[in-house]
């Protein structure tokens, strides 16, 4: 038994790490920590890039919408997929210009502040504790989440952007059935029409979502459209975990295919030839 574990009266553990569980307790905080932070080094990377963000008529989530586009960078969004045109000429030159830099505080907030994330860093990076019955980080007086982690309560706003994007990324999707003028779609038309379904199938799994729709209703047979919503919203918070997991990943590898098609180290296959 490790030295830091000590028997207290009662038979519980206390130390990091130290349970009596016999389970395999440590492989989902692991995988949590490794899957996070993969995700986390490749964005930050991805968004810092600036360029190869589109391939018509393919444009990377990570990127819309659009607000400015800078045309000296290779695989940048054409004007006409801009909300505001141009990059301005006042942008400081410090601050690197990238489109993904002011939009991705939107979604990366509704990820942060989300109840199932919470749990899942909390235990795998915070380690306070990294289990169920697992000895904790030593750490100061626990406040929760009404002091230092108090703007995680502002995950019922983060959500109302989080189902404007998924509006945006599905109209992206419709911009990509269309190339030069042609009605027409390809492999990179699929992924961009997956990646909004998966974030819809999360983002209507939401808690906040589940109780915005039906959680203040006291007669739901009163309400029959807002029940079956309801109904659905519960349907998808059960898988609220495979949900977030599988449109994270979704993400990336649209805009991983977005990248490489850009660069031109792979060939979108589509009917524009
Ligand atoms: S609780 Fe996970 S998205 Fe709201």
């Amino acid at each position: 038994m490790s030295e830091l574990v000590q028997i207290r009266i009662g038979g519980h553990q206390t130390g990091l790490g130290a349970t009596c569980r016999v389970d395999d307790w440590k492989t989902g905080p692991t995988a949590t920590f490794l899957g996070l932070s993969a995700f986390i080094v490749y964005s930050t990377w991805a968004a810092l890039q600036g360029s190869h963000y589109y391939a018509g008529p393919y444009l990377s989530p990570m990127y819309s919408p659009v607000i400015w586009t800078d045309l000296s960078q290779l695989g940048a969004a054409p004007l006409e997929h801009a909300l505001l045109g141009a990059w301005p000429q006042w942008w400081p030159s410090f601050i690197p210009a990238t489109p993904a830099a002011l939009i991705l505080i939107f979604p990366g907030s509704f990820r942060f502040t989300c109840y199932y994330y919470r749990k899942a860093y909390y235990r795998a990076f915070a380690m306070t504790p990294p289990g169920c019955a697992v000895g904790a980080r030593p750490q100061g007086q626990y406040k929760g989440e009404t002091a230092l982690l108090i703007f995680q309560n502002l995950h019922r706003y983060a959500l109302y952007f989080a189902i404007a994007f998924i509006f945006i990324l599905y109209y992206d999707a419709l911009l990509a059935f269309k190339k030069d003028g042609e009605f027409g779609f390809g492999v990179g038309t699929l992924i961009l029409l997956i990646n909004p379904t998966l974030l819809g199938a999360y983002t209507f799994g939401c808690h906040s979502w589940r109780h915005l729709i039906g959680g203040g209703i006291n007669l739901h047979s009163k309400f029959p459209m807002r029940h079956q919503l309801w109904k659905l919203a519960s349907y998808l918070n059960e898988r609220h975990m495979r949900f977030a997991w599988l449109s994270l990943f979704w993400v990336a590898f649209t805009d991983v295919y977005v990248r490489l098609v850009s660069m031109g180290v792979i060939t979108d296959l589509n009917t524009w030839g």
